[in-house]
């Protein structure tokens, strides 16, 4: 459906974990509605994080409702084991942990010849170096500004400088998602240290109205990047 945009620009991408989830046809469709192109899904499996959230049958019945690219960030042990379920479910991007993966080059490949795009994330602590050997293969670098497992939970701060050296090291095909505690008073700070993908969750779907939500966090994002020229 959606491909997860290769040029260069900013967007938040709202995150359906913190939608009514008896009511996710809803929430996607006022988002959309509202301007979003890009949907995160955060799939929690119980073992690599502390939670369980949805999987392949929740986003199969979702992909009937909606054009938007699913961006789908497994939140999982095995991410091999079940990237192909996912493909076949509907979602345009599949990003996985670093932390998760002992073979992550031959990953990338393996999600690339699924036919989608291919992401990669760390976890607060993990340093760039740990995805240096993949980050010229990989669509999306993915930098957890909370620790994955819930939503709802403070920015962590000290990551900008990590999100500083990934842009440096990026080519302007590449896409850098920050994922964890963006709202109005945090997405200028991600904006200005390079990110251009902006995950929200509770600031979207928390509060009374999610298509004000979003469409205020992406307008305090485009004005953050054109303070600092990137946009
Ligand atoms: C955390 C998830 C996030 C989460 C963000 O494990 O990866 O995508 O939904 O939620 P907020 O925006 O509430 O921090
Ligand atoms: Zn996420």
């Amino acid at each position: 459906m959606g491909e997860f945009p290769a040029t260069p620009g900013i967007r938040v991408a709202p995150s359906l974990l913190a939608a009514d989830f008896a009511r996710l046809a809803e929430a996607m469709a006022e988002v959309e509605r509202a301007g979003a192109s890009v949907l995160h899904l955060d799939v929690m499996d119980g073992h690599f994080v502390p939670n369980i959230s949805f999987g392949v049958p929740v986003i199969a019945a979702l992909r009937r409702h909606t054009r938007m690219c699913f961006d789908t960030h497994l939140m999982i042990a095995e991410p091999r084991r079940y990237a192909e379920a996912f493909v076949k479910a509907g979602c345009d991007h599949i990003t996985f942990h670093i932390e998760a993966s002992d073979r992550p080059a031959a990953l990338v490949e393996h999600v690339r010849s699924l036919g989608v795009s291919v992401g990669v994330s760390l976890n607060p602590t993990t340093a760039v170096s740990a995805v240096e050997a993949i980050l010229p293969d990989v669509d999306v670098v993915l930098v957890m500004s909370v620790w994955p497992g819930f939503g709802g939970q403070s920015f962590i701060a000290e990551v900008l400088p990590k999100v500083r050296a990934l842009r440096e090291r990026l080519r302007p095909t590449q896409r850098l998602e920050i994922d964890g505690g963006i709202d109005a008073s945090t997405i200028r700070a991600a904006v200005e240290a390079g990110a251009d993908t902006l995950v929200a969750g509770s600031a979207v779907f928390g509060r009374g109205d999610p298509a004000r939500a979003f469409a205020e966090l992406q307008e305090l994002a485009i004005l953050a990047a054109q303070r600092t020229g990137a946009a």
